[in-house]
């Protein structure tokens, strides 16, 4: 940089004349960007993007990296709007992954899991792949027996999504955004849909989902993100204190599809009223538990009155004080242990994923809403904008 004696004279040259206080503006400016740039104040976040490989029909697939002035960073694939790491620390600093996927992009186009994906048109299971709407009756795909699970073969998971980096006050943020036409997997409308993920300095990740349709449709987004506190590849989750915000659950029947009964959790494997370890209900002798095969269930969330987004989980990991907490919008989460990962699948660095070696808490909508007219209600329709907003939280314990 030029003296500030020569940059003055500069200036003055081109018939400024400056009076002290605009001179005092210039060089506070010069100084404060010197600052930063030479790392003497607090450092900001970043986003960088790369080239996460093709997808199957060749398209480019891009991955972001949000980082934010902690050097906590978030890995987020175009393909499927995947959250492909989330890198926070533990309790001694050390940073370290917390979530399951795949190194490369080819992972996730081979992948049954959803590990980290969007899901989308409609989170969960719909039972027979069909319903109602406004008296006219609608056929899905069915890709879980006789049911639709998580949008149907190719659900918003398998969607190459467009991406933008949008300015954010509270930190890094990409906004993602995909139609999905009219008709596709069944689904009734052309639905757009953006999905606004920030990185925030308060060691957020925060998951704005919203959507607009020009017929009236059904909709359900949620991420299926894996965690496992302690990092992918260090053993099972049933260690892991969780508390879930819900006084009541919805059974399910065979296959995985809610009876409409919303079940008191006292004196059930279901009550995570209080912090209870994972594994210690988890192979209870309980009809629920072993139609899950485990935990694979909604639970309904308590709302505190007037308050918009309300705590729904809160998990900790005692080796590493990790604590994850799981704030939403949503008026449900689906709280699955990975009952359904057997091994075979090899993710990032090649680790095996076991069974039970990652949880999801999946916010949403009840499954089969669509059927059940005592739940909540995921109808859209033209003209109404469908908004729902999940953060993850990280912090740590002593
Ligand atoms: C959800 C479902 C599970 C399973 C996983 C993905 O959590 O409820 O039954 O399908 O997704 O494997």
């Amino acid at each position: 940089m030029k003296g500030l004696g020569e940059l003055r004279r500069a200036i003055e040259k081109r018939g400024i004349r400056m009076n002290r206080r605009l001179w005092i503006t210039i060089t506070g400016a010069i100084l404060m960007s010197t600052l930063t740039a030479g790392g003497a104040t607090a450092k900001s976040g970043s986003t960088k993007k790369s080239s996460f490989g093709k997808g199957p029909d060749g398209e480019q697939v891009d991955l972001y990296t949000l980082s934010n002035k902690n050097g906590v960073e978030a890995g987020i694939s175009t393909y499927g709007g995947v959250v492909v790491s989330l890198k926070v620390p533990d309790r001694t600093g050390k940073v370290g992954d917390v979530v399951l996927g795949y190194d490369s992009v080819d992972g996730y186009v081979n992948d049954k899991s959803y590990f980290g994906a969007i899901i989308g048109r409609y989170g969960n299971r719909i039972g027979h792949a069909q319903f109602t709407l406004d008296g006219k009756a609608y056929t899905l795909a069915k890709n879980n027996g006789e049911n639709t699970l998580h949008g149907g073969l190719k659900g918003f998971n398998k969607a190459v999504w467009a991406a933008k980096e949008i300015p954010a006050k509270d930190g890094q943020a990409l906004e993602l955004t995909y139609l999905s036409k009219d008709g596709e997997e069944g689904f009734p409308g052309n639905l757009s849909v953006r999905v606004v993920y920030t990185l925030t300095d308060s060691n957020e990740l925060k998951i704005d989902y919203s959507a607009t349709t020009d017929k009236e449709t059904i909709v359900n987004l949620t991420n299926h993100s894996y965690f496992n506190l302690a990092g992918p590849g260090s053993g099972d989750i049933l260690g892991h204190v969780l508390m879930i915000e819900a006084d009541k659950f919805t059974p399910v029947d065979a296959g995985l599809i809610p009876t409409g009964e919303l079940r008191d959790v006292s004196g059930t494997p279901f009550d995570f009223r209080k912090p209870t370890a994972i594994g210690a209900r988890i192979d209870a002798n309980d009809e629920q538990i072993k139609l899950g095969g485990g935990y694979d269930h909604n639970f309904v969330l308590r709302r505190k009155a007037g308050e918009a987004i309300s705590l729904a989980a809160r998990v900790v990991e005692a080796k590493t004080g990790r604590v994850l907490e799981v704030w939403t919008t949503e008026p449900g989460v689906q709280f699955y242990t990975g009952n359904f990962l057997d091994g075979s699948v090899h993710g990032k660095g090649g680790i095996s994923y076991t069974k039970r070696s990652a949880f999801c808490l999946e916010t949403q909508h009840f499954p089969d809403s669509p059927n059940q007219p005592k739940f909540p209600s995921t109808e859209l329709k033209p003209g109404e904008r469908y908004h729902t907003m999940t953060i993850y939280k990280f912090s740590t314990e002593k």
